[in-house]
């Protein structure tokens, strides 16, 4: 479902069991995260050598690859420290009567 630049991806309901989900849109590979209650959404591929974002560690708001420990900020997308510097996509996530949505419009790199 799409509203305006928003589109659903999840369903709350769907953060009980874990707390991320693994989407595809427009091509990209995209991990939604509940943490503490927020979401954010992110590319899930590492710009360095692609590893899965997902299987790495987050602390506070920064998720850190799990090859070769490049660091973004969940907030931003912007590539903190690590052998690669780039920034990841970064999308807008709202919720909405259970959905989650995020903007499709609001991937561009920082
Ligand atoms: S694959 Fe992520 S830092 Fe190398």
């Amino acid at each position: 479902m799409v509203d305006g630049g928003f589109a659903r991806v999840a369903f709350v309901s769907e953060f009980e069991a874990r707390n991320y989900k693994i989407i595809e849109l427009a091509r990209k590979e995209i991990v939604i995260l509940h943490l503490d209650g927020q979401f954010y959404a992110v590319d899930n591929l590492c710009p360095h050598r692609q590893a899965p974002l997902s299987t790495g560690a987050i602390e506070n708001d920064v998720i850190i690859c799990p090859w070769h420990e490049a660091r973004f900020d969940l907030k931003t997308g912007k590539g903190l420290e690590g052998p690669h510097r780039a920034d990841i996509g970064c999308y807008r996530v709202k919720v909405v009567d259970g959905g989650v949505w995020i903007d499709t419009n609001s991937h561009e790199k920082s």
